[in-house]
C-alpha cells in the first residue's frame, strides 16, 4: 500500500477531485500489495521472480533531487543509476521543475514511471485512539477526528493504518496512525512530475519509503524498536518501526537550514555564504566559534526532541524503548551528530547506510565514492524499490 497514492485513487474515484486525464499519460498502476504492516517472516521486500521493472525513485526535497533506479531480482538489487542535484536556497516550485529536467536529460532519462513522496509542506502525521469497529466507521470516525486538528479540513486527503489493539478500561481499541495532506499540494506533485515527462505510478510519504528502504538494506530482529531519523535541510522526520510496521512518525522542526541561519545572523551574510562555511567546517575538529555554536546548539535541540518522542512513543504505544537508531539525510553526516544524539537518548545510534546491501560498482565511475552521499539517498532508494504494477 502506498498511503497517499490509494488516498489519492479514493479521492478520484469518489469524484471529489477530478484530474483531466491526458490521452498521452498511462493510468498509474494498481495500488500496491506492498503495506507498512506486517508480514509474515518479518520482511516487506519479496523477492521475486517477476520481471517486473523497478520504477525509477525520485525524492524531491526542498534542496536537493535524489533519483535512484535499481534493478532487483531473486531477492537481489543492482544500482542502475543514481543522481543528485542542489536546488537553490528558496528554489521554490518552478525552480524545482526546472532542475528536475536537467537531472532528467544529463542522465539520459526520457519518459518513465515513477515512484516519489510528496513534498511535505501540508503533511501532517497524528496517532489517535478510538474503540474498535467495523472498517467504514473506523474510515469516517478517522477523517472526523483528524478534520477537527488541522486547518484545511476540506481539501485534505487522509489515510491511516491501524498500529495496534490494545486494552483500556476495560474496552478494546486502535491505535491509529493517521495521514493528512492537502489534495492540491499533491496535485501539484505529481503536475511537476508530469510536466518532467515521468509517468507517477506511486505517491508515497517519506515514512514509508524509509521503512522499504530499512527492510531491503538491514532486515528485522523480531520485536526490535528501530528508529530511523530523517534530517534534511527543512525538516526532520522521525520513524519508529517494528516487526516490518510503522508504528510512529513525527516531523521534528529542526534541520540542516537551522544551523546554516544561525551562522548568517552572526555573520550578517546571505544564506548561501552561511551554507558553504557551515559545509567547509562542519566536518573539522577546529572550526570557527560560530560554526562550533551554531552545531552544538542544534545537537542539543535535536536530542532533546528525539528523546521526547521517544518518551511520547513508549507512554502512548505502551511499547518498550527504541533499540537502535539510524540517521539519514544530508544533515546525518554532521561530524559527531550521531555519537551525540545516541548518548543523549542512551541509544546506539549510526549513519544510515542507504546502498548497505546493494551492488553499486557497475553504474560509478571507477574509483568513485558513494559513501557520503549514502545517506542522503535513504528515502529515494526505499522508492526505487517498487516496481512496475505492484
Ligand atoms: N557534510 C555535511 N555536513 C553538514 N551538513 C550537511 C552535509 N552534507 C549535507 N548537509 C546538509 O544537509 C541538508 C540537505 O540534506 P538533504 O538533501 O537530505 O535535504 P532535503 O531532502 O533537500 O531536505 P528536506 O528533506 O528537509 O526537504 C542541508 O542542510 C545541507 O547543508
Ligand atoms: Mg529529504
Amino acid at each position: 500500500m502506498s498511503i497517499i497514492h490509494d488516498a489519492l485513487k479514493k479521492v478520484e474515484k469518489e469524484g471529489v477531485y477530478q484530474e483531466p486525464q491526458s490521452p498521452k499519460t498511462a493510468q498509474p498502476a494498481p495500488p500496491s500489495p506492498v503495506t507498512g504492516k506486517k508480514r509474515g517472516g518479518f520482511s516487506l521486500h519479496i523477492p521475486s521472480l517477476s520481471l517486473r521493472k523497478n520504477l525509477l525513485g525520485v525524492d524531491i526535497g526542498s534542496s536537493s533531487i535524489k533519483l535512484v533506479h535499481l534493478a532487483c531480482s531473486g531477492g537481489a538489487c543492482r544500482l542502475k543509476d543514481v543522481g543528485y542535484v542542489k536546488l537553490p536556497y528558496g528554489a521554490g516550485e518552478s525552480g524545482a521543475a526546472k532542475a528536475l529536467k536537467t537531472l532528467l536529460s544529463v542522465h539520459g532519462i526520457g519518459r518513465s514511471r515513477v515512484s516519489s513522496s510528496i513534498r511535505n509542506k501540508s503533511l501532517t502525521f497524528s496517532h489517535i485512539k478510538l474503540p474498535k469497529m467495523p472498517k467504514d466507521d473506523l474510515t469516517e470516525a478517522v477523517r472526523w477526528e483528524v478534520k477537527k486538528g488541522i486547518d484545511f479540513p476540506e481539501d485534505a486527503i487522509i489515510d491511516y493504518v491501524v498500529i495496534d489493539e490494545l486494552m483500556e478500561e476495560g474496552k478494546t481499541k486502535l491505535s491509529i496512525m493517521t495521514f493528512a495532506v492537502r489534495k492540491e499540494e499533491v496535485m501539484g506533485h505529481v503536475g511537476m512530475l508530469k510536466e518532467a515527462s515521468l509517468i507517477p505510478d506511486v505517491i508515497d510519504v517519506g515514512p514509508m519509503a524509509l521503512l522499504s528502504a530499512f527492510d531491503y538494506n538491514y532486515g528485522w530482529e523480531k520485536d526490535k524498536r528501530y528508529a530511523v531519523l530523517d534530517i534534511g535541510a527543512s525538516k526532520a522526520t522521525l520513524s519508529i518501526i517494528s516487526n516490518g510496521s510503522l508504528r510512529f512518525a513525527r516531523y521534528i522542526p529542526l534541520a540542516g537550514d537551522d544551523i546554516t541561519r544561525i551562522i548568517q545572523d552572526a555573520e550578517g551574510t546571505d544564506f548561501q555564504a552561511a551554507e558553504d562555511k557551515k559545509l567547509r567546517y562542519a566536518g573539522v575538529n577546529d572550526a570557527p566559534e560560530v560554526v562550533r555554536t551554531a552545531v552544538k546548539s542544534f545537537k542539543e535541540g535535536i536530542s532533546i526532541e528525539v528523546r521526547r518522542s521517544f518518551t511520547y512513543y513508549q507512554a502512548h504505544l505502551r511499547e518498550g524503548w527504541v533499540d537502535s537508531l539510524l540517521l539519514s539525510g544530508g544533515s546525518a553526516n554532521i561530524k559527531g551528530l550521531a555519537e551525540n544524539i545516541g548518548s543523549a537518548v542512551g541509544v546506539k545510534t549510526a549513519i544510515y547506510d542507504s546502498m548497505k546491501r546493494v551492488e553499486v560498482k557497475r553504474a560509478l565511475p571507477r574509483g568513485a565514492d558513494i559513501t557520503p552521499l549514502s545517506p542522503i539517498f535513504v528515502e529515494a532508494f526505499g522508492l526505487a524499490l517498487r516496481r512496475e504494477g505492484e
